[in-house]
């Protein structure tokens, strides 16, 4: 299952991505989630400190991995394909919640015409990552609309779209899901984050039901989410909090 988590700035993307990453490696499914945000921070919503999250490598930037995947072919045409295994073997951090995290750093607008090495490995192994039934491969994607333009998101199985009950995360949203519709993933859902009460419940569910949005669950309002972050810590090891009470059974609604 290959699943991209985008949306607005600041909705809560990281954080549904590490926690959905957390249960399914939890229910021991091989599990990678990937930070294709350029302002990478997954690593450290995933547990790790921040001089561990400095130490990895993007994989923008590992230039052997780069020259060995491209130097055969002709320039600017690739021909590559990675699987799960391969990935986790050679490039993942593992971390503390047994999820194998990849970090893929900075990619450049398709739009741009760049088709330097770095670029064309990093686009083609989130395009081309072959996902057996029983692993799960997460994307975190870089806030906005841009990736759907690059097609970083293309070939997922689903799309989650996180939004909270903001009327501007709300159009965000609104726009990935309408860009959504004209490609090939299979599904896109809403998920509503950070709902503190009955009228932004009721927002978010007017405003999805005016643009055909389909929600697949609201994520309420945690300060004890709030408080981990603040101390540094991971919130996902607040299991019984009311947020990662949820987020941690999206899975199940996933699978
Ligand atoms: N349900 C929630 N309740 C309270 N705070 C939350 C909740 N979800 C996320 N947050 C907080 O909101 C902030 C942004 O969350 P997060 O980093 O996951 O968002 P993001 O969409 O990935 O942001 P960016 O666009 O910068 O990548 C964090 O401080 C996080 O702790
Ligand atoms: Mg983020």
């Amino acid at each position: 299952m290959k699943i991209a988590v985008c949306g607005k700035g600041g909705v809560g993307k990281t954080l549904i991505a590490a926690g959905i990453a957390h249960s399914f490696a939890k229910n021991g499914i091989k599990t990678i989630v990937i930070d294709a945000d350029p302002s990478p921070n997954l690593a450290l919503t995933l547990g790790l400190s921040p001089e561990e999250a400095s130490k990895i490598l993007p994989i923008s930037e590992n230039k052997e991995l780069i020259e060995s995947k491209t130097t055969t072919d002709y320039s600017g045409v690739y021909r590559l394909s990675f699987t799960v295994d391969d990935i986790v073997r050679e490039y993942s951090v593992q971390t503390s919640f047994g999820v194998n995290l990849i970090v893929m750093g900075t990619v450049k607008s398709a739009g741009s015409g760049c088709t330097c090495p770095a670029n064309a490995v990093v686009r083609s192994l989130l395009l081309h990552l072959v996902v057996e039934r029983d692993e799960a491969v997460i994307l975190d994607m870089e806030a906005g609309v841009e990736h759907m333009g690059r097609g970083t998101a293309k070939h997922v199985d689903t799309l989650l779209i996180v939004a909270d009950a903001n009327v501007k995360a709300l159009e965000t949203a609104k726009h990935i899901h309408d860009l959504a519709t004209k490609t090939d993933i299979k599904q896109a859902l809403l998920i509503a984050n950070k709902i503190a009460n009955n009228i932004q419940k009721e927002t978010v569910e007017r405003f999805a039901e005016k643009n055909n949005l389909q929600i697949l669950d609201f994520v309420p309002y945690d300060s004890k989410v709030v408080e981990a972050e603040m101390r540094g810590e991971t919130p996902l090891k607040y299991e019984d909090s009311a947020a990662m009470q949820v987020i941690g059974k999206l899975h199940t609604k996933l699978a």
